[in-house]
């Protein structure tokens, strides 16, 4: 029995005083419900308030990306480690807007997930094929070469990993998925990660998931969850995602 994982993505959005409410929200209105988890991945900055707000209740919290270095000379980046430090659970591995806008390819995301598993947080990685690939029937293709690097990467490791497909098209735009549209590359991906030795590896959807559309996703076999973006910044709404 897989469950329901429902992660939020707060991406770039945020601050001390409307954080504190949302995660407060979050805190107060999230029971420990068997079968469902609820976590929100925050900015860096925000860890240790995450931290703060959300011990001691069952949402649990992460970040949005992890530096494929254990420590070193690499201004800027975030190890690990660190995260571990602030409790974290989760770290968001290959986003496709860290794919798109910062470059990072498929093997970067891979050497991420492992060092996330190496500092003990559990990465989110994420595939997902553009408009474009979509269109030139190449989706299979797509997310396959993707969750392929990670594959690589992890060995047996693999199964203590979250993988979430995320069309890049649905990312923002309003426009989901079909439950039978996720459902069909979800069943892909089950077989992809059965085929290496990683059986119940939850398989979240994103892509402009809200409280009107989670029930019809959360129904497919293969969908074991969300992650999150817009809707996540609704304490409200990401609870009753998280409930669907
Ligand atoms: P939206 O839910 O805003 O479409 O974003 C999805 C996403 O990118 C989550 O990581």
């Amino acid at each position: 029995m897989r469950g329901k994982l429902t992660v939020g993505n707060w991406k770039m959005h945020g601050g001390l005083t409307e954080n504190a409410g949302r995660l407060a929200a979050l805190a107060k209105g999230w029971h420990a419900t068997a079968g469902r988890t609820l976590a929100v991945c925050v900015p860096f900055p925000y860890l240790a308030q995450a931290r703060e707000v959300l011990s001691g209740s069952e949402v649990g919290w992460g970040a949005q990306d992890v530096s494929s270095h254990a420590a070193g000379a690499y201004t800027g980046e975030v190890s690990g480690a660190m995260l571990a430090d602030f409790g974290c659970r989760f770290a968001i591995v290959g986003h496709s807007e860290r794919r798109q806008y910062h470059g990072e390819r498929d093997e970067t995301v891979g050497a991420k997930a492992r060092a996330a598993l190496a500092a003990g947080v559990t990465p989110i990685a994420c595939v997902g094929e553009t408009l474009a690939e979509r269109d030139a029937g190449t989706t299979g293709e797509v997310v396959e070469r993707q969750l392929g690097a990670v594959v690589d990467a992890l060995g047996a490791d693999l199964a203590r990993i979250v993988v979430a497909y995320e069309p890049v098209w649905a990312i923002g735009t309003g426009r989901t998925a079909t439950p039978e549209q996720a459902q069909q590359v979800h069943a892909a991906l089950r077989r992809r990660m059965q085929q290496a030795g990683a059986r119940d590896v939850p398989l979240l959807y994103g892509g402009s998931v809200k409280a009107a559309n989670a029930a019809a996703l959360y129904a497919m076999p293969d969908v074991d969850g969300g992650l999150v973006g817009g809707a996540s910044l609704d304490a409200n709404e990401l609870l009753a995602i998280a409930r669907s």
